[in-house]
């Protein structure tokens, strides 16, 4: 590859704003600094050079509710690469009694075609000896979070001695749990009634996830990972009860880290009272969207730093596929878009609003995502040897956002018709450009799986404090400890 020189530019990483140039050589940064000269130049004028997002929390090609997710990994990181996301983390999902390892090489053959980089969660949809045994060996393969579903009863969802059992496993080995925190008891209860009393439209998807369900999973998944000695990580939070039981565990010094999606932060509950059954099944997704007082919440964590990044679950199903759930909103696939939009949107409705600042809006994006997974600072940095996952980012630059235009397979965006202001001028993938002013230059199968570091200095310094306070017997004099 020529050398490449981003020049003119203003760089803004999570910590730092400053004017340089930045030359690129072998798909690495090689040189930050004044007037650098290369092979070739992107003119980054009026622009900031920020890393690349990434998002923490995809689903491509997922196979769930009887069909797959339609965006896989073409069409998904091409989405990704077009809003000024240069890596993905999709999630590993094995079926009942079959291992760890197995499920990671479908996901392998799945993810060749991937024009960005990518990694894997690996979801702990089961439990059992195999599992155990086989988490080390996961580890070893470079995935290091696993995820639980406290939710999807008769599917997905695992109890809550399996979740002590597996957290205390993870703690062991040095890596995060992930939960989806939902109370799937609870929820499957209410689905039931809601249909038996003839709620079958989408807006009863809604009805049957509360917030209260979130909220108390949440605080259970806290209090199973306090016991266990394992970091946290609560994907799409929804909702101030989740909020609250996040923020409340970080200030009492608790290892716990909360995900907002884009969708949250923008859409509402209102949108599954939509007069159009499509319309209101293609919002269907869990937990579902939620009224005005919980986005300003998740707002206000991401401003105060109780909530950690933004993702997007993107888990893109067609109209056709929403359909299934025809006179039965429990069989309409859960799952919505997002890849494309997260970051145009977040600088929309965060940056521009002075909600966030440029600073924050790579923390939430990038830095703090691969810092939290453990790839830091091979990615969301910019540092001399760092992986070339850059955005040129136009702050000027505006569209308005509509399916007949997006990267992704889906034939609707649930963020139609929405302007954005704030778009990439450039992409660049370990140094390759994969975007020169909206026009595409994909290639598949340029990205390449990231393999991530368990044990990282939250896990070390949590397995500390834990053999530091952790029970022990008292010293008596004078009394035989055991036996006569
Ligand atoms: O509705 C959703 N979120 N679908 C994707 C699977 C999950 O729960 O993350
Ligand atoms: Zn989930
Ligand atoms: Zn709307
Ligand atoms: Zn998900």
């Amino acid at each position: 590859m020529p050398s490449t020189v981003i020049r003119g530019g203003t760089v803004v990483t999570h910590d730092l704003t400053y004017r340089a140039d930045i030359r690129i050589e072998n798909g690495r940064i090689a040189e930050i600094g004044p007037d650098l000269k290369g092979e070739e130049t992107l003119d980054a004028t009026g622009c900031y050079v920020m890393p690349g997002g990434i998002d923490p929390h995809t689903h491509l090609e997922m196979p769930f509710m009887g069909t797959y997710s339609s965006d896989d990994f073409e069409s998904g990181t091409r989405a990704a690469l077009a809003g000024g996301t240069t890596m993905v983390v999709d999630f590993v999902l094995p079926g009942q009694e079959q291992g760890l390892l197995d499920a990671m090489k479908v996901w392998h053959n799945k993810s060749g075609r991937a024009h960005c980089d990518y990694s894997y969660h690996m979801a702990v949809t089961w439990w059992g000896e195999r599992v155990w045994d086989e988490m080390p060996l996961v580890i070893g393969e470079g995935i290091t979070t696993f995820k639980h579903f406290m939710a999807y009863k008769g599917a997905l969802m695992v109890n809550d001695d399996e979740m002590f059992a597996s957290f205390t496993r993870l703690g062991e080995l040095g890596a995060t749990a992930l939960v989806h925190a939902e109370n799937g008891d609870v929820v499957a209860e209410l689905q039931r009634k809601l249909l038996a009393e003839g709620n079958t439209g989408p807006e009863a998807h809604a009805y049957s996830r509360p917030p209260q369900v979130e909220g108390e999973a949440t605080n259970r998944a806290i209090m199973i990972a306090d016991m266990a000695g394992v970091p946290l990580y609560v994907v799409h939070v929804s909702c101030e009860e989740a909020h609250e039981a996040i923020r409340r565990a970080r200030a009492q010094g608790k290892r716990v880290w909360g995900e907002p999606l884009i969708q949250h932060l923008i859409l509402d509950e209102s949108e599954y009272r939509h007069p159009d059954w499509d319309h209101a099944a293609r919002r269907v997704m869990s937990p579902p969207f939620r009224d005005k007082r919980h986005q300003d919440s998740l707002w206000a964590g991401l401003q105060s730093g109780s909530l950690s990044v933004v993702a997007t679950d993107h888990c893109a199903f067609t109209t056709e596929q929403k359909r299934f759930g025809r006179g039965d909103f429990t069989k309409i696939p859960n799952g919505t878009g997002g890849l494309e939009d997260r970051m145009p949107l977040l600088w929309t409705h965060g940056v521009n609003t002075g909600r966030l600042t440029p600073n924050e809006f790579v923390a939430v994006t990038s830095a703090n995502v691969a810092k939290i997974l453990g790839c830091y600072p091979r990615k969301g940095a910019i540092a001399v040897g760092a992986d070339a996952d850059l955005v040129v980012w136009d702050p000027e630059r505006r569209k308005t956002i509509s399916a007949a235009t997006q990267q992704s397979a889906i034939d609707y965006n649930v963020f139609e018709g929405q302007e954005v202001t704030g778009l990439p001028r450039f992409v660049l993938t370990r140094g390759r450009l994969a975007v020169r002013e909206g026009e595409m230059r994909p290639q598949e199968g340029w990205g390449e799986f990231v393999r991530r570091e368990a044990r990282g200095p939250v896990s070390r310094a949590l397995t500390r404090w834990k053999d530091l306070t952790a029970p022990r017997p008292v010293e008596r004099s004078g009394i035989p400890a055991s036996g006569v």
